[in-house]
């Protein structure tokens, strides 16, 4: 049997509209998430809804890849724009995924106070030693979106009439951030292109099992050019993400 294409969208407004797209659907649950196991174009293709954030995501990630070994995994849905030349509705292809609430603090006595400013990316991925002590692992890791994913991402994008398809870099994290330095502060130090809550734990998952991964995500909000947030945007991304998907099963 073929291996599935797995896409993951975190909330029911993320992952439902594509769901039921599919064709011959059975619906399985295991914990929170859901697996709605169909097709497209005869190919098998299984939607999770994985609910929001990094351990959901993971989780999720991890018996999906047990449960089904799928062929490739696309982790979509909506996000926030880091990018003033970004606007709602337009969706970024993650040429790269990265963690953006993993730290190591600086030292600092008791009375000193605290300044996330000052915080060193850490990734924990960088040995098996404790990261704490480790100066190597004082870095951000970034995860590449797959070569092919993003060929078959690109070759569709055409087909997105709501906003224009970009590639970049998508930062993750269980946060929202809402203050403008913070925002500035990863565009230049991370290079975010936007922020949401799911991608990096996916990729991580996903290169553990070396399952090819990409992020594609649509802006519902942008404070760095005042883009109100839109939920309408969740299925836009479904939409485009169809096409990709449809495309890239026509490249197996
Ligand atoms: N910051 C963080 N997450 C966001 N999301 C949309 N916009 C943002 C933002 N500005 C996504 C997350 C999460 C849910 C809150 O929406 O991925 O699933």
């Amino acid at each position: 049997p073929e291996k599935p294409v797995i896409i993951q969208g975190a909330m029911p407004i993320e992952a439902e509209k594509l769901a039921n797209r599919l064709e011959n659907v059975q619906t399985e649950k295991s914990g929170n998430f859901v697996f709605y196991k169909g097709t497209l174009n005869q190919y098998p293709v299984i939607v999770v809804k994985t609910g929001k954030g990094m351990e959901n995501t993971a989780a999720a990630t991890a018996l999906a890849i047990e449960k089904y070994q799928p062929v490739a995994i696309i982790n979509q849905g909506t996000s926030g724009g880091h990018d003033p030349g970004l606007h709602v509705f337009d969706i970024v292809l993650g040429k790269r995924v990265t963690h953006i609430g993993s730290f190591k603090t600086t030292d600092k006595e008791e009375g000193e106070g605290t300044d996330p400013s000052t915080w060193k990316p850490m990734d924990l991925m960088a040995s098996e030693g404790s990261a704490g002590e480790d100066k190597n692992a004082e870095k951000i890791r970034y995860y590449e979106g797959d070569p092919e994913l993003l060929k078959a991402a690109l070759a569709v994008k055409n087909q997105y009439k709501n906003g224009k398809v970009v590639e970049g870099t998508i930062g993750s994290a269980d946060l929202w951030n809402n203050e403008m330095d913070r925002i500035q502060w990863y565009h230049e130090k991370y290079g975010t292109s936007v922020e949401e809550m799911e991608g990096a734990s996916a990729a991580q998952i996903a290169d553990a099992y070396d399952v090819p991964f990409l992020g594609i995500r649509i802006l519902s909000n942008n404070k760095t050019n005042a883009g109100k947030y839109n939920p309408d945007t969740a299925e836009a991304c479904q939409e485009y993400v169809y096409h990709v998907v449809s495309k890239y099963i026509s490249m197996l």
